[in-house]
């Protein structure tokens, strides 16, 4: 590997690679069996292109490196995104962070032991506790009522947590939420060094936050031991791949073992295509383009809240302590959903997400001024509009904000004997599922959580639930 690397000049050693690879082309007696392109349905190559096809290859090939041991090119890419993002190594994903927070739940955790994590992370968390075994203990982060969503967990929740448990093998909290809102990391983490208990940290959706002092301070710099970037959400790369990051000081993680846990999981065919994404990312948030792209989302997300804030009906949710990138807006007399539909329908707009009571607008590098400008124009139509007389309230609950009545270890219940009934007949009964939606794939109800009344408004699309039989 070239460990002299220019500091100062970006490079992405996996784009050159694939350039070359593209110029010199081998005669292929090997996977993928489309080779390049030419043994694929018509239609499909016109749709993507030749050029896309005879990119698609895989590890060992063309001279591109492996990725489980990291080698080649793709060795060089880790370096690369680790320097960037002031990391001791950071492994590519396939997979999203979905495989992230799974390596680091087997890697890191045990069978029995306590892991303290937030009731509102994300499904995967909760994938790999029952892989590893390892039994959460919940802490609740304060709720923003009027707006139904989570808000943030307190270092004091995180304490408390701790002094309570014994055997706790990590802190595991998410940071921001979906909707942007952002913790006391840097308090959580004292709290765990204190504890000396290690600290990771699903930053998901704040992979451009090394990148900009606008933004709030990325985990690995106030103390987390470990972090997940899904750098295809905000950070430019191409679906399903992220970035599981280790910190360079003192990190309580095994890198070895986190090593020979990702190999575990990993596909033995990674899409090189797909790696080269998240170098071409890394190189992109490093340059000045990527950073003038973060000012002007910056730029375009207050543009957006200045002139929500001539508006009559219409609120964003204000707050130091966001992600000033994702905007949650809501309307008067407007669910969440009513909203992304009357977007979506009347005037071609695709949002985030969209949960009870309002909608996530994220503002990405590459949205560009007129695009908020024809979102803020619609916005005036829908201020006009006055739902309040027949207010558009959704009957389904979306957001997941209860507090879960634990009868079960998560993982027996996943694995106990389990029966399909009949969600009216399921109350009272053991969950023996998660039961998630996405976005925001936060658990509505885990493996050995109690079934209770409260649940019925988030079941509205589901007959029946996978009970504990018996
Ligand atoms: C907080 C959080 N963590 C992890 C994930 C999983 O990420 P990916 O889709 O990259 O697998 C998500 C996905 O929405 C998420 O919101």
């Amino acid at each position: 590997m070239n460990e002299d690397l220019d500091e100062k000049k970006i490079t992405a050693p996996l784009v050159e690679a694939m350039k070359t690879a593209l110029k010199n082309p081998t005669y292929q007696f090997h996977i993928p069996g489309h080779t390049k392109g030419q043994g694929v349905y018509q239609p499909f190559r016109d749709l993507v292109g030749e050029r896309l096809l005879a990119l698609d290859t895989t590890d060992e090939f063309d001279n591109l490196g492996t990725l489980n041991p990291p080698t080649g090119p793709i060795k060089e890419a880790e370096l690369l995104a680790a320097k960037a993002f002031g990391a001791q190594r950071s492994f590519f994903l396939l997979n999203g962070s979905t495989i992230g927070n799974l390596a680091l739940a087997m890697g890191t955790t045990k069978r029995g032991q306590k892991v303290v994590v937030n009731r509102n992370c994300h499904r995967s968390i909760l994938t790999g506790l029952i892989m590893s075994g390892a039994e959460p203990v919940w802490v609740l982060p304060d709720k923003l009522d009027d707006w139904s969503i989570w808000g943030k967990i307190s270092p004091q929740t995180i304490e408390k947590a701790l002094a309570e448990n014994e055997d706790v093998s990590c802190v595991w909290v998410t940071n921001p939420t979906y909707e942007g809102v952002v913790s006391d990391i840097a308090g959580i983490s004292d709290v765990c060094k204190r504890y000396n208990v290690p600290l990771f940290v699903d930053e998901a959706h704040g992979c451009l936050w090394n990148f900009s002092a606008k933004l709030p301070t990325p985990a690995l710099q106030q103390g987390a031991d470990a972090v997940v970037h899904s750098l295809h959400k905000t950070g430019g790369s191409m679906s399903q791949t992220s970035m599981l990051h280790i910190a360079k000081k003192d990190s309580r993680v095994d890198i070895e073992v986190l090593e020979r846990t990702l190999k575990l999981l990993h596909t033995t065919s990674p899409s090189l295509l797909l790696l080269t994404s998240l170098d071409a990312a890394r190189a992109h948030l490093e340059s000045e383009q990527g950073k003038e792209q973060i000012e002007r989302a910056i730029n375009n997300a207050d543009y957006l809240k200045n002139q929500i804030d001539k508006m009559k009906n219409v609120f964003y949710l204000d707050s130091t302590d966001t992600d000033p990138t994702k905007v949650f807006i809501r309307v008067n007399g407007l669910s969440g959903k009513s909203l992304e539909m009357i977007l979506e329908h009347d005037y071609n707009i695709e949002v985030e997400s969209a949960s009870d009571i309002g909608i996530l607008i994220l503002s990405n590098l590459g949205n560009d001024l007129s695009d908020f400008e024809y979102l803020v124009d619609c916005l005036k139509e829908i201020d006009k509009t006055d739902y309040s007389e027949h207010p558009i309230i959704d009957k389904k609950k979306h957001m997941p904000m209860l507090t879960p009545q634990i009868k079960m270890r998560l993982r027996d219940a996943y694995f106990a004997p389990k029966e399909l009934i009949n969600k009216y007949e399921a109350i009272g009964r053991i969950s023996a599922e998660v039961v998630a939606e996405c976005p925001p794939g936060i658990a509505i109800l885990l493996p050995g959580e109690l079934i209770t009344e409260e649940h019925l408004p988030y079941l509205k699309d589901y007959k029946e639930i996978e009970v504990i039989k018996g």
